[in-house]
């Protein structure tokens, strides 16, 4: 029988897939194995259905066990060893830069095009968000609130919606009060407000190596430069050679993904959080977090953010609800501690306010319980789809390619052998109605040549699978 209360703290579901993974591990059960039954194992072990079934969604999600329809649940056969990760990157150690890169625009313009397949547009299936319910939820808001819904709202955002993300801040490991929180036009609208109320045109801010291309292009539009940090593809930034860049540089913000960053999906364990914290603080150096993917781990409870460990008001977190549940929406938010007025200001002047409505569906949405039920559903199908992405990139992609292990998000990062010119394959990729991200987009310098990433947020589909077949082929022509 396991024991009730393990002694490492981990839970019951835990340790039991641990024991089960370690039988994999050991041939026990091998590759085409039924395991047993969840009923079977739940009378054997005296536990309920449930913790085996969230077992084995654990073992699903690591990519050792698979669910076949009326069958069971058996041990995967692997097709060759995963390919290894790729390592800590090294960028420039001089600040640079960014010009506003039409590559992008172009970018954007070709993953909206409805004919083509989309590896590259950092966003889920519009098939995975739950539309029909938002849109009966909007409606009703909309009856509800009547004249209120066509007026200017407060500069610092609807007060309900402010209350149920503060709400959910515990969950995040903070305490926030719905005053600590300035509502915005999507996560790109709140980390825009706080670059400008912590730095200036002609500063420098130092980012992750690689790192999202449209915080760069942020940067780059508001006269600042960036400074790359080498980044562990699991871990995010080197914390040593982060402290040696800020005694070499004026760093007037630093700007972080640390859970599920894009394009590395690396998520920052605690301790690392809190030691950022401490080498920022002593510098009052303000950090700009970007929490974006953060509710989306693929198994276990979400990261705290790093904000959970500020004890001096110097984080700026912001996020939004465009990977989880409504990119059209353009609902956001920010808590800027410290620099809360600021922010508040200019908003203001950017925007005057956000939207009522979507900020009022979005409250009602989170508040009647939907949320956390539906998160549960699509942080599956991404744990789901990044896996199977990674088993089609270690069988269709050249011999060499490296890819990384997200345990959260929908992004895969993939370092090809250096013969592969990531922009020319992103060219032929196009004309075969397939979009990849080119690695250089996520480097001021145009680094990451042989890079390029992947979305996974797509539902698999035979369609993915043969795309991934061609992008291998036409990679594997440049040899
Ligand atoms: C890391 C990161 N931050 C911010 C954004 C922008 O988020 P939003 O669509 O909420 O403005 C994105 C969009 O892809 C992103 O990947």
């Amino acid at each position: 029988m396991i024991a009730r209360t393990p002694a490492d703290g981990s839970r019951l579901y835990e340790q039991m897939a641990d024991k089960l993974a370690t039988m994999i591990a050991q041939g026990t059960l091998r590759p085409g194995d039924r395991v047993p039954s969840v009923r079977g194992l739940s009378k054997k072990q005296g536990v309920s259905v449930s913790t085996v079934l969230q077992a084995y969604m654990v073992l699903e999600n690591r990519g050792l066990i698979e669910a076949r329809p009326q069958s069971g649940f058996y041990v995967r056969h692997r097709f060759r060893a995963l390919p290894a990760e790729p390592a800590k990157t090294a960028p420039s150690a001089t600040a640079s830069r960014v010009s506003v890169n039409e590559l992008v625009t172009e970018f954007l313009r070709a993953v909206r095009d409805p004919q083509i397949v989309s590896l590259g547009a950092g966003c889920a299936s519009a098939e995975l968000f739950p539309t029909e319910k938002l849109n009966r939820v909007m409606a009703s808001v909309a009856r509800r609130s009547g004249a209120a819904g066509n007026q200017y709202d407060f500069a610092a955002g609807n007060p309900e919606l402010r209350r149920e993300v503060a709400r959910r801040s515990l969950d995040w490991g903070c305490a926030l009060s719905s005053e600590d929180i300035i509502t915005t036009c999507g996560c790109m609208e709140a980390l825009n407000l706080c670059l400008r109320a912590v730095a200036k045109p002609g500063d420098t801010v130092a980012v992750e190596s690689p790192t999202f291309f449209g915080v760069l292009q942020m940067i780059g539009s508001l006269g600042m430069k960036a400074l790359e940090l080498p980044t562990y593809p699991r871990h995010g930034v080197c914390l040593d050679e982060t402290e040696a860049a800020l005694r070499r540089h004026k760093v007037a913000a630093v700007l972080l993904t640390p859970n599920y960053q894009n394009p590395l999906g690396a998520c920052m364990p605690d301790e690392k959080k809190t030691r950022l914290i401490e080498i920022l603080g002593r510098r009052e150096i303000p950090l700009i977090e970007d929490d974006l993917f953060g509710d989306l781990p693929h198994e276990g409870n979400r990261p705290k953010v790093a904000k959970a460990f500020d004890k001096k008001g110097l984080v700026l977190l912001c996020s939004s609800y465009s990977k989880t549940l409504c990119p059209g929406y353009r609902v956001g938010w920010t808590a800027p501690g410290r620099f809360r007025d600021e922010v508040e200001r200019l908003k203001f002047t950017n925007t005057i306010a956000s939207p009522v409505l979507p900020q009022l569906a979005v409250a009602e949405f989170l508040r009647n319980g939907g949320y956390d039920h539906y998160l549960r559903r699509v942080r599956r199908s991404f744990a789901h789809q990044v896996r199977v992405m990674i088993d089609a990139v270690t069988k269709y992609f050249p011999e060499g390619t490296k890819v990384t292990r997200p345990t959260g998000g929908f992004l895969l990062w993939v370092e090809f052998p250096k013969w592969v010119d990531s922009l020319r394959l992103y060219r032929v990729a196009l004309n075969r109605k397939i979009s990849i991200t080119p690695g250089p987009l996520f480097s001021p310098k145009q680094g990451y040549r042989n890079f390029i990433r992947l979305s996974c947020g797509q539902v698999w589909s035979d369609e993915i699978e043969q795309a991934v077949i061609t992008l291998g082929k036409l990679a594997e022509k440049q040899q």
